[in-house]
């Protein structure tokens, strides 16, 4: 395969969406909002926790694909409103970037509550009927607990006022946000962690190995599990990935370009193992590498390691191995 080939390749790759199953639990608890608010005009409000790399942005580029804007003559007609919170929200920031989304010619125009009443007024004429807001622990990042009120609680009324069933997206942490803001919390009460292991019936290093042969699907090599087969693979792939979608992708990416670059006719442990390096972590050699042979089967979350979680408690109770 040549370099254009190769990229061709990867493109594909990149773009294609795997119905993984909270991925697809998530998506369809977001769809039956929907369907609930055409059907009666019940907005219910739904928060998606998930650490980075576990598909939050993908989902909603699912999403906004599935009910694609379109023309009318005389209207733009938008069903999904999506919008990334910004760093270091602040209400005239998120008023703006939503204004922006609707086509408001000049979203920086006006005061705090005349663009409010804008966006409402916006919402309406191009008939909303979902609003995503992803990065949303943006929102709780804005630092004062009184500057978490004030964003949260413009929030909380910009949602009653439009009345449309709203998704908000984002970092574990994200539930502390809730936590300050009581109103909130009862408006997103119906929780979705984007996780796996949290299957009954499948252990998460099953599931990752699930998705790692359906994302391998997508690759013009075949995938092999070598000398640990595929068990002892899941089992690894989950310590080298930490159950994230992302990881596993930059892994087969980057092992599909080595692959070939070898001339290997597959996707085997040994350039899994030199991909983990190259991609993911560069000190993850020896029993530091999940598809070495000397790895010490662990989760790489300490100091310093890939899977360091950022705030205590962040990400923990969920996503644990089931053996
Ligand atoms: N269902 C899916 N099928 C295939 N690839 C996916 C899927 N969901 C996510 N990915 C891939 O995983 C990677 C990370 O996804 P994404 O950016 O959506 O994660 P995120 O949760 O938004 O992360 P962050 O919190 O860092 O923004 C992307 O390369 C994306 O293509
Ligand atoms: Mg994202």
């Amino acid at each position: 395969m040549n370099d254009r080939g190769l990229f061709d390749a990867l493109r594909r790759f990149d773009e294609e969406y795997i119905p993984f199953p909270p991925f697809v639990a998530a998506a369809k608890m977001i769809e039956d909002n929907l369907a609930l608010y055409r059907e009666t005009g019940i907005a219910q409000h739904l928060l998606i926790l998930g650490e980075s790399g576990t598909g939050k942005s993908s989902l909603c580029s699912w999403i906004t694909q599935k009910y694609q804007r379109f023309s009318l003559p005389d209207r733009e007609i938008l069903p999904v409103l999506y919008a990334a919170v910004p760093p270091a929200a602040t209400i005239a920031s998120m008023v703006e970037l939503m204004l922006e989304r609707l086509g408001d010619p000049s979203p920086t125009t006006g005061t705090a509550s005349s663009k409010t009443a804008r966006l409402i007024l916006l919402c309406r004429a191009c008939r909303v009927e979902l609003v995503l807001l992803d990065e949303a622990q943006h929102i709780h990042d804005r630092g004062l607990a009184t500057t978490h009120y004030m964003v949260g609680d413009w929030l909380k009324s910009l949602i009653d006022q439009i009345g449309i069933p709203t998704v908000f997206l984002g970092l574990p942490r994200l539930e502390q946000l809730l936590q300050v803001n009581e109103q909130l919390r009862r408006r997103f009460s119906r929780r979705i962690r984007l996780a796996l292991g949290q299957s009954d019936t499948e252990s998460i290093h099953n599931e990752c190995l699930q998705l790692f042969i359906s994302l391998g699907a997508c690759l013009p090599l075949p995938l092999s599990s070598g000398i640990y087969g595929w068990d002892e693979l899941g089992t690894r792939l989950y310590y080298a990935s930490d159950g994230r979608v992302s990881y596993i992708k930059k892994l087969l990416a980057c092992a599909l370009k080595r692959s070939l670059e070898a001339q290997e006719g597959e996707i085997g442990p040994a350039i899994l193992e030199r991909a983990f390096t190259d991609e993911l972590w560069w000190e993850g050699i020896g029993k530091l590498n999940p598809f070495n042979p000397a790895f010490e089967f662990r989760q790489l979350d300490r100091r310093n390691e890939p899977f360091e979680r950022s705030s205590p408690g962040a990400g923990r109770g969920w996503g644990k191995p089931k053996c």
